[in-house]
């Protein structure tokens, strides 16, 4: 199977992504690098850095069905997944179906909602399907959230716990632009709508990029790598708990995916290196101590890396 199509894709996507978003470009990676291993992204960052535009403006490249979900304090878990109705005229109970159920969800500042209803999306996101009274609908795939949130300290919201944060393949923190392109923002301001850019991917390309990740060489050396890795830094004794199997089947997942971004068939240990930050920095739970100490999870993450012996 050829697989540099994937690449082909991915510089497409780029080109347009670029054409309405400055800089992000650690997280424009990830959120493609999510779409081909059907992982869920999760983006943090201050206000008004172009987090929902991004999401927004991935989604309408895409030719799938796209919903929005703004999360507020007064949002019911229903209000996620749906409900039954009771129809005056037919005399009968029927199903609506929620918003999560759709290809790709934008969650919308999800630690603003409640925790049972922050756990109604989680719930769905792992299993891929929703209970209504009972009964399963699965999730049609491709199907993929797109989650966003403010840093934790903001008053007024609830932080998601981290065995939740688990499920979602990437955390992608988005920081503030630097200065020449804070100068490309406003100068582009108001050209390209996000609603208005062409769909240049459908259904059938997305299940064929799911399909190629099956098709990714992962070296005995490389499985090592990775489990090196995840030794390494669930063993740091400064940290409250050690990383799951889940993180490390992400972090595999997300290297292959990165592997054929770049046009490989193969995973190279700059593919590990690069996606061991988004797929880990939120399943990093630091002792008291070490936050007492100000020590972070991009700290123990890198220091990991550097112990950890390169394959060749
Ligand atoms: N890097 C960027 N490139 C292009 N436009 C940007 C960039 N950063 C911010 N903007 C513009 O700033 C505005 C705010 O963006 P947006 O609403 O997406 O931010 P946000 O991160 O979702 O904020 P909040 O956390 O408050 O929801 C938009 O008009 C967006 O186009
Ligand atoms: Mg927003």
């Amino acid at each position: 199977m050829d697989l540099t199509f994937v690449r082909e894709t991915w510089d497409r996507v780029r080109n347009h992504l670029d054409k309405v978003i400055v800089g992000m470009k650690d997280t424009k990676e990830e959120v493609f690098a999510a779409l081909i291993s059907r992982g869920h992204i999760l983006m943090e960052g201050p206000p008004g850095i172009a987090k929902t535009t991004l999401a927004k403006t991935f989604a309408s490249l895409l030719d799938l069905e796209f919903s929005r979900i703004q999360f507020t304090p007064d949002l019911l878990p229903a209000d996620i997944i749906g409900t039954k109705i009771y129809n005056q005229r037919t005399g009968e109970f029927e199903t609506r179906l929620g918003p999560i159920y759709s290809n790709i969800v934008l969650a919308d500042e999800i630690n603003r909602a409640s925790p049972k209803t922050q756990s109604a999306l989680l719930e769905a996101m792992q299993e891929r399907q929703i209970t209504i009274e009972g009964e399963i609908y699965k999730i049609p795939e491709p199907f993929m959230v797109i989650a966003t949130q403010n840093p934790i300290e903001i008053e007024g919201t609830y932080p998601l716990p981290i065995a939740q944060l688990d499920r979602f393949m990437f955390k992608s923190y988005v920081d503030y632009p630097k200065r020449d392109e804070y100068i490309e923002i406003l100068s582009i301001h108001g050209g390209v709508e996000p609603e208005k850019l062409e769909k240049i991917i459908d259904r059938d390309e997305v299940l064929k990029m799911n399909k190629a990740l099956d098709h990714v060489t992962v070296s005995k050396d490389m499985m090592n790598y990775i489990v090196d890795i995840i030794d390494t830094v669930s063993n740091d004794d400064r940290l409250e708990w050690g990383v799951s199997p889940r993180a490390a089947l992400h972090l595999l997942k997300a290297s292959k995916a990165y592997a054929l971004m770049n046009g490989r068939d193969y995973i190279a240990p700059e593919d590990v290196k690069r996606m061991a930050y988004p797929v880990l920095n939120h399943r990093i739970i630091l002792s008291t101590e070490a936050l007492f100490k100000g020590v972070t999870s991009i700290d123990i993450i890198g220091e990991s890396l550097k112990k950890v012996k390169v394959p060749i």
